[in-house]
């Protein structure tokens, strides 16, 4: 096949205004912080972007008490709809400053600029606009508490690096709808645009307190599970730390919801249109470097179309444009981080240690940033590690089943239970799969389909709670289990 060369089409970013160093934000202002300081780079390129503080003890207990006093002074007292006013509010500052919320997206984050301006950035301001509407219609939501629906205070938010801008909205968005105050925490290699939205926060003058945003590490996160000021948590990130801040809130009054891993099957049956499962499956695993937990990284294919899907699929492969993030061309970007890179490159050796059979698409990779080629693995076996463990990199498992029972058998053969795809032409099929399939989200005919009007969560060891949608409300009134 003719391979097209692309002329580069970068996207300039001069559009962001990056400050050398960023303090905490904290009731309402940015302040310096009484810890040690770090570094985020782009991971494209290992440039330091900016120098951040690392919230210490004393400045959680900081932002904690600001979040206390704003909740019970203001934000507990303001009507759902003034409450909803501000929210519109951070929801059209977001659209009017989408371009500079993308750039510093994917300089920060390393994924591509066609996906953090087109999907990170509008589905962000998308789930503002979705719960704005909300916060004066929660009597009207079927939630505990009828008819008045309580908040539960002051919430503690970590998020992780994936999908740092969106994982944000979809903790503050629904948390300030039901009229609780933040402390949030993103990822230590991706803080850079939760610190822009902090200046969001003082355009819309959202009252001081309100949301306070801390930068640090796990043991700032640590610190934000164990302060006694916090009523509740929201936690999305790998199932180890959401296994540990399980544990050290039993037997406190704290409520957590947690959105862990997933290895979720994408399931191809022999009468689904090839070449749209085909993108379906790219879609589902290379979308965002397959940095995603609800990533379809296990493809089960039916035996009968294995060799045809599998030699269409590597020639798509063959086409995916690797390389500068900010370009507008590219499909694929860097990895997030070093310490993800060497993940997966230790869980991909062990595949072909374990006797998978390893192919990857062969494109010439930067020479500086951390970067892996889209690569898929063929002769998995159940047992595997890699049809097993979340790579959570651009790394496709594929199996093979004979019969519906069988994929159903394979696909819920794993710890985890986030989400799953189907694709056949029977809707009764689909009728019949989604129902057996332990998964929070069914996708079907498509994949990695994101709405703020739609639940999303999971089962088993994919954590507990859901976000987004009316249910993404729940856990942020009183009365709820998480
Ligand atoms: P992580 O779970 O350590 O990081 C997520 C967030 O938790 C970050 O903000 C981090 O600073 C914070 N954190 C770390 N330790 C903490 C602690 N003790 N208490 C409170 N907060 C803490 O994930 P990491 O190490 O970046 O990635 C490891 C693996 O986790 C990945 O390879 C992937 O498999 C999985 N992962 C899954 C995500 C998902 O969306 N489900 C997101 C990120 C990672
Ligand atoms: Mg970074």
């Amino acid at each position: 096949m003719p391979k097209f060369e692309y002329a580069p089409a970068p996207e300039s970013r001069a559009v962001v205004d990056l400050q050398s160093s960023y303090g905490l934000f904290i009731n309402g202002e940015f302040t310096d912080g009484s810890g040690t300081s770090f570094k985020s780079i782009s991971p494209a390129t290992e440039e330091v972007l900016a120098e951040v503080s690392a919230a210490s003890e004393a400045d959680i207990d900081n932002a904690v008490a600001a979040a206390r006093k704003a909740y019970t002074r203001v934000w507990s007292k303001m009507s759902g709809a003034d409450r909803g006013k501000y929210l519109y509010r951070i929801a059209r500052i977001l659209q009017e400053r989408a371009r500079e919320f993308a750039v510093l997206e994917t300089l920060d984050n390393g994924k591509p600029i066609k996906e953090s301006r087109d999907v990170d950035i509008p589905l962000a301001a998308a789930h503002f606009f979705y719960n704005a509407g909300w916060a004066d219609k929660l009597g009207y939501a079927a939630l505990p508490g009828g008819a008045n629906p309580q908040p539960h205070g002051v919430v503690g938010q970590i998020i992780p690096w994936n999908f740092p801008m969106l994982m944000l909205a979809w903790k503050i968005a629904p948390a300030l709808a039901t009229g609780n105050t933040v402390v949030l925490k993103p990822a230590e290699t991706t803080p850079l645009t939760a610190l822009l939205f902090a200046e969001v926060c003082q355009q819309a003058d959202l009252p001081p307190g309100v949301v306070n945003i801390v930068t640090g590490a796990g043991p700032t996160g640590q610190a934000i599970v164990d302060h006694p000021g916090i009523d509740k948590l929201a936690f999305t990130g790998s199932t180890g730390v959401g296994k540990m801040i399980a544990r050290a809130i039993s037997g406190t009054r704290k409520k957590a919801t947690l959105e862990l891993g997933g290895k979720a099957a994408n399931i191809v049956f022999d009468d689904a249109p090839i070449d749209q499962a085909v993108e379906g499956i790219v879609r589902g695993i290379f979308f965002n470097q397959g940095h995603v937990c609800c990533a379809g990284s296990r493809l089960l294919v039916q035996e009968t179309i294995a060799d045809e899907v599998e030699s269409r699929l590597k020639r798509r492969l063959e086409t995916l444009r690797v390389g500068d993030p900010l370009d507008k061309n590219t499909d694929v970007g860097a990895i997030n981080s070093r310490a993800q890179l060497d993940r997966i490159i230790a869980l991909t050796d062990v595949g072909e240690a374990e006797g998978a059979v390893r192919w990857d698409n062969g494109c010439e990779l930067p020479s500086k940033g951390f970067w892996f080629r889209p690569t898929v693995f063929t002769g998995v076996t159940q047992t595997h590690r890699i049809a097993q463990e979340e790579v959570f990199g651009p790394v496709l498992s594929v199996l093979t089943f004979r019969t519906p029972q069988e994929a159903v058998a394979k696909a819920n053969n794993t710890p985890y239970g986030l989400s799953a795809g189907i694709w056949t032409e029977k809707g009764s099929r689909i009728l019949w799969m989604a129902d057996q399939l332990k998964a929070g989200v069914v996708w079907a005919n498509t994949f990695n389909q994101f709405d703020p009007t739609s639940p999303f969560g999971g089962y088993k060891e994919s954590g507990y709670g859901r976000e987004g949608g009316r249910h993404g409300l729940e856990p942020y009134v009183k009365g709820t289990l998480s």
